[in-house]
């Protein structure tokens, strides 16, 4: 699943990097020039939205490009210019733009009534189909990811009796105070590797809320082990991506993911995993049916409805029911009946396991292509490849940690994103991010993909 490269030569990498601005300093100018109208746009936008973007995770240096359509692989941006998109709306396209089944559902909804607020038919087998999925004995819905894990975290502190969470050192998991901590911190703020500081990613949080959190470095068991020893009366869950996909992708080691599962027991913390990226994505049943390891809560969004807000949140019934017993969780839109059938038709009939062999079959494709790209050029990168995710990170080795993403060369990856777009590839502007790959995509896209990508590295590397 992962490919290491030999690294190269610290001179080398200099000559690299000297290049790569070089290329950036040709590729951005050119971008620009073709991209007026995302700039006009940017320009009103500004006057009403700050950064101009809907979400500050969208904002672009000077400005983002904006897109106006999608169909199947393909996206248009505000110009006109198509692009084989790799960015997948953060990982929540897995079907594909406008896929035909899915703008039936829409209609077929739409026309029995978009929202009332109360429970459906189609809610309740949504429910039990994702259920069955990540073997959940009970969720509730919810409509972004950040409420799913705000949520799940009220419940294991309603269960525990406990208030402090434990998080790992640089992963996201929404933007509620919560978990507001450790998210990208520098290097500066960071703290030691066994007990990672509580760097807080946001202003404007309750000022004590540092108390209620605490971090630990990821593949790292004894660590976990260590504070939990010293703090586990204290600390009411552990909240993980089971393979961390807000810095690229960082894979859990053989044997660490079941660690965590038997300390979580041994000290009584509610085990949640954020699955809002890999659910859906790596597998049907997202990580816990591909890493194998059941934890108390899985929480859900992302590709959880052919790209229509949602989310849920779910696991064991005796922390579940805690809802029928004083835990609040509520929300107008929760399930709604435009979002329970087209979830349910996004998971019975386009994420069916013909859509994951295709997933796993185009992804290999992708990272063998860029494997022998990396080699062929010495570029100092790594692939990872799982399922519909996967990335090309700036790092000869594969990342076992936060840590790791800091040696990552961001001025690579600086260059090739407009090198990317100003070839027909979509990607997501940051590092931090990976591709997203759809029901729709098929092998030529990919190629297109590989065959820019080697152009990108003959012309750092000539
Ligand atoms: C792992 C993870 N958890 C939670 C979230 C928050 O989800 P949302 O943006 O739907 O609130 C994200 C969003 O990128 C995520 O990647």
């Amino acid at each position: 699943m992962t490919a290491t490269i030999p690294s190269r030569e610290p001179a080398g990498l200099d000559r690299l990097l000297a290049r790569a601005q070089q290329l950036g300093d040709v590729e951005t100018p050119k971008l620009l020039a073709n991209t007026p109208a995302s700039a006009r746009l940017y320009q009103r936008a500004i006057r009403t939205l700050p950064y101009g973007v809907v979400s500050s995770f969208q904002k672009g240096s000077p400005y983002p490009i904006y897109v106006s359509r999608g169909k199947g692989s393909h996206v248009w941006d505000q110009d006109g210019t198509e692009y084989v998109d790799f960015h997948g709306g953060f990982g929540a396209m897995v079907v594909g733009h406008a896929h035909p089944r899915i703008v039936e559902a829409c209609r077929e909804a739409a026309s029995r009534g978009t929202h009332f607020a109360v429970t459906t038919e189609e809610a309740v087998e949504y429910g039990e189909e994702i259920c069955k999925r990540f073997n959940l004995e009970m969720l509730r819905f919810a409509n972004s990811g950040t409420e799913a894990t705000m949520d799940a975290i009220r419940v294991a502190r309603a269960a525990t009796g406990r208030d402090v969470i434990c998080k790992i050192e640089g992963s996201y998991h929404g933007h509620h105070d919560a978990v507001m901590f450790s998210v990208v911190p520098g290097a500066d703020t960071m703290g030691g590797r066994e007990r990672p500081a509580k760097a807080p990613v946001s202003k404007g949080l309750v000022k004590d809320a540092a108390k209620y959190i605490e971090v630990v470095p990821f593949n790292d068991a004894a660590a976990l082990e260590q504070l939990l020893t010293e703090k586990g009366k204290e600390i009411a869950c552990l909240i993980m991506e089971p393979s961390m996909m807000n810095i690229g992708i960082v894979q859990p080691q053989p044997g660490y993911l079941q660690r965590v599962r038997e300390l979580c027991t041994r000290f009584g913390v509610v085990f949640i995993f954020d699955e809002i990226k890999t659910g859906f994505t790596i597998a049907r049943g997202g990580a816990t049916e591909r890493f194998g390891v059941q934890p108390d809560l899985v929480c859900l969004a992302k590709a959880i409805a052919g790209g229509l807000p949602a989310a849920a949140f779910g696991g064991r019934e005796d922390l579940m029911r805690l809802i029928e017993q004083g835990v609040s969780q509520m929300g107008t839109y929760n399930g709604n009946p435009l979002v329970s059938h087209v979830g349910l038709v996004t998971l019975r009939e386009i994420l069916t396991p013909s859509a994951y062999a295709h997933f796993t079959r185009l992804g290999a494709r992708l990272t063998a292509g860029c494997n022998r790209v990396i080699e062929k050029y010495g570029l100092p990168a790594h692939t990872v490849d799982l399922g519909a995710k996967g990335c090309v990170s700036y790092r000869p080795t594969p990342m076992t940690n936060y840590r790791d993403f800091l040696e990552t060369r961001p001025e690579l990856f600086a260059a090739s994103y407009p090198w990317l777009l100003n070839r027909g590839v979509f990607m997501t502007p940051g590092d931090e991010e990976q591709w997203t790959l759809s029901v729709q995509h098929s092998d030529a896209d990919v190629d297109l993909y590989i065959s820019v990508f080697e152009e990108f590295a003959k012309a750092l590397t000539g």
